[in-house]
């Protein structure tokens, strides 16, 4: 078992985080990233950076072949590509036979299983929200040893997202930059399809759900639109993530005032505490916001009934790139993110202490960044950019990576 143990969400109060070991940071650091951490005096503990040690980012087998193939392609082609792929391989064929024997699947060993918010993670790395928007591929990700899943952004709506081209690769720096705007088959469609897996069982590690706001659902009737959509999908998830930071809704980020945030919550929570099983809310929070706001949204969640955060969203603050990215807009993610979000994630644990659940993401590269990600505090931790990079054997490389320094 790792780091914490967590019973429920309404009774994680009380439970002190075990030890958490860290593994040293291998990549190099780059000065832009250290400078905006360790000039930041509310930061306590600066986070080191975490750039890339080779340019792009190691592509983990196979994906060294397949991953100049596909990065010719634009990159929502490609991604969509995979997902195909995803949907269509087998699971059995992404998970080689010795592995899915008791004890040789690091993804299922017991140096790594954690149990949190009440529910057993066989590991604390979990596919991070907006890879598989519409729940389309769940095998797959469990598969390739995910330990737990987060679909979405889904919203009550279904809608199309923002025109294309709207996701850019920026590999010198091992980062993405996205203005999706929540593309999604709308909270019905992702409903039904996560209803027809859980009847057939097959999921074996917990599935979060990302609900965000509907574009077309004025800011006053935002709390209703959520509710909305935890209506048609709070049941069918493990635990769920209130997003209100995504920079690619236009308004969405307004949304992370104490105010706002409390009347959301509540929103979510009326429907949820009539369920005989109220599932653990978390909001998930952009790495732009300036400390002291950060803590007040985080405060507010809790306040609200929720179990935790998760830490960060992408950011709108390009300055740690080092590709040009002059006129380019949306969300940045990837080792450039690294140093923010994880000195965020410090912050709100020294500031709030073992009791809340924290989720960390951005900039989980590899084994360092996991490690370095619960060492500043996280219970779970999440990557998407890591995977567009280090490929399909990213998490199990990483997981070992993890073992290993236990
Ligand atoms: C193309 C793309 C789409 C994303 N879509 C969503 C989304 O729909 N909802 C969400 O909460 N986060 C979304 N994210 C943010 C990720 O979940 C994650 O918070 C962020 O990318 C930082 O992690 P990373 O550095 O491992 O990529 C998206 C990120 C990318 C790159």
């Amino acid at each position: 078992m790792i780091c914490t143990q967590r019973t429920s969400a309404a009774a994680a109060a009380g439970h002190a985080p075990a030890r958490r070991r860290v593994l040293r940071h291998t990549g190099r650091p780059s000065r832009s990233h250290c400078a905006k951490v360790a000039g930041d005096p509310s930061t306590s503990h600066p986070v080191p950076a975490l750039s890339p040690s080779s340019v792009p980012p190691p592509a983990i087998g196979l994906w060294r072949i397949l991953r100049p193939l596909l990065f010719r392609l634009e990159a929502e082609r490609a991604h969509q590509l995979g997902l195909l792929l995803a949907r269509l391989l087998p699971a059995a064929l992404t998970a080689p036979s010795g592995r899915r024997h008791a004890g040789s699947d690091v993804a299922g060993s017991a140096t790594l299983a954690t149990r949190v918010m009440g529910l057993d993670f066989p590991n604390p790395l979990g596919l991070a929200a907006g890879v598989d928007k519409d729940a389309e591929a769940l095998g797959f990700w469990q598969a390739l040893g995910f330990g737990f899943v987060e679909v979405g952004t889904v919203t009550a709506l279904r809608q199309p997202g923002n025109p294309r081209p709207r996701v850019f690769r920026l590999p010198p720096d091992g980062a993405l930059i996205n203005r999706m705007g929540f593309p999604n088959d709308g909270a019905d469609v992702v409903a039904t399809r996560i209803e027809r897996l859980r009847q057939q069982e097959t999921l074996r590690v917990p599935l979060a759900i990302n609900i965000g706001k509907s574009k077309a659902t004025p800011a006053a009737d935002a709390a209703a639109d959520y509710r909305r959509s935890f209506e048609r999908l709070g049941e069918l998830a493990d635990f769920v993530v209130v997003n209100v930071s995504s920079p690619n809704t236009p308004g969405l980020r307004d949304l992370q005032s104490v105010d706002q945030l409390r009347g959301i919550v509540d929103a979510v929570q009326t429907p949820n505490q009539t369920l005989a099983r109220p599932r653990p809310l978390l909001v998930k929070l952009a790495p732009d916001l300036a400390d002291a706001d950060a803590l007040a949204c985080a405060r507010a969640a809790l306040q609200a009934g929720c179990a935790g955060l998760v830490v960060s969203n992408t950011t709108v603050d390009f300055s740690t790139a080092t590709t040009a990215t002059a006129g380019m807009s949306g969300g940045l993610s990837g080792a450039p993110l690294f140093a923010r979000s994880t000195a965020l994630l410090r912050l709100l644990r020294e500031s709030l202490g073992s009791s809340p659940v924290l989720i960390g993401v951005g900039g989980v590269m590899d084994a360092a960044s996991a490690n370095a990600k619960l060492a500043a505090g996280a219970d779970l931790i999440q990557l998407y950019t890591g995977l567009i990079y280090g490929g399909p054997a990213l998490p199990r490389t990483l997981l070992r990576g993890l073992a290993t320094a236990r």
